[in-house]
């Protein structure tokens, strides 16, 4: 494996982040043993995975002498607040394009959340109403861009490429020396899996450590079943290749897709309860679009006895309770 330290990268985490056990939430449970992996505790703006993935990104950025920084999401997208951080963080200009395709209407999903922070944390924020109008206006700010000289650095949504994904290739290091210490072997690492990189990149890390831990990924973006499942096999080939290693099997990319719901973005009864137990249980705040469901995931494999007494399993929080304040609707009625 070519090692992480040969890549370019800035330090903006928090790191390790701690890996503890839920002990309320397993008792209640009454199946494995759950560890949570707190990547909501990666510093950036209340934190969350694209702190890891940023530090590569934004390494690239600078060793390529940008000066801006553009990036896009949905319109409460957690990747464009903690790349306004980053950028606040690094005296960099930021931009963040911003599409209404969630069709949730609730008074603060369109004013409070990332969306607030958005605007607090310095960015520009440039809301469009879809795919074509983002794209018009994006070629038009790039043209102001380059009349002002500047130099900018496009970030894919959800900071998922293969340099991205290298932050949680070393993520999957950091999980399996934390097992070891902790003494257990996960019978799985769950999280939510939208843009793919935080799969690709635990898949990859744990695949370079020959680990047969298998990573679960739950599907909170993608009505296309397959679609998902492509995306993130073709994004961990391409990361093993980054990081030189022999490509995973199709075998490797495990994603469950029952928990999603209507769609992305959609609260769902089992994302409700999922987020009311960890708050009360475990004092733990997880999000309405991603971690919510993810847990809902995890729970539910759990009734469904694919996890089971004396084994672990690794809920890896991937951040986002930033997103609680545009849902307060949805998770107080
Ligand atoms: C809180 C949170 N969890 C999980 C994810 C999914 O990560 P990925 O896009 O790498 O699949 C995201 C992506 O935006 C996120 O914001």
């Amino acid at each position: 494996m070519k090692p992480i330290s040969e890549f370019p990268r800035l330090a903006l985490a928090h790191l390790p982040t701690p890996l503890e056990p839920l002990r309320r939430l397993s008792t209640e449970l009454g199946g494995p043993e759950i560890w949570i992996k707190r990547d909501d505790c990666t510093g950036l703006a209340t934190g969350g995975n694209k702190t890891r993935k940023l530090e590569f990104l934004l390494g690239e950025a600078q060793s390529e002498g940008a000066d801006t920084i553009i990036t896009f999401g949905a319109l409460q997208s957690n990747h464009a607040r903690q790349t306004a951080a980053a950028a606040a963080r690094l005296g960099l200009h930021c931009i963040v394009f911003l599409v209404r395709k969630v069709k949730y209407d609730e008074p603060a999903y369109g004013t409070s959340g990332n969306l607030l922070l958005d605007e607090l944390l310095g960015a520009r924020v440039e809301i469009a109403d879809d795919e074509a109008a983002l794209a018009r206006r994006l070629e038009s700010v790039r043209a102001e861009l380059d009349t002002q000289g500047r130099r900018a650095y496009l970030i894919p949504p959800g900071g998922s490429n293969t340099t991205g994904a290298l932050g949680y290739v070393n993520c999957a290091l950091e999980i399996d020396g934390q097992c070891r210490d902790a003494g257990i072997t996960p019978r799985a690492v769950v999280h939510a899996s939208s843009s793919g990189g935080t799969q690709a990149g635990l898949v990859a890390g744990l695949a370079a450590l020959q680990s047969e831990v298998p990573v679960q990924g739950i599907n909170v973006s993608d009505l296309d079943t397959q679609r998902i499942v492509t995306m993130v096999h073709e994004l961990c080939r391409q990361t093993c290749e980054r990081i030189d290693i022999p490509p995973v099997s199709a075998d490797r990319i495990q994603i469950e897709h029952d928990y999603l719901g209507p769609d992305y973005g959609i609260p769902t009864e089992a994302m409700r309860e999922a987020v009311h137990l960890a708050a009360t249980r475990e004092g733990i705040l997880l999000d309405p679009v991603y971690t919510g469901k993810a847990m809902a995931g995890l729970i539910g494999l759990i009734r469904a006895g694919v996890y089971g007494r004396g084994e672990a399993v690794v809920f890896l929080h991937t951040g986002g309770s930033a997103g609680l304040f545009a849902y307060r609707d949805a998770l107080t009625r």
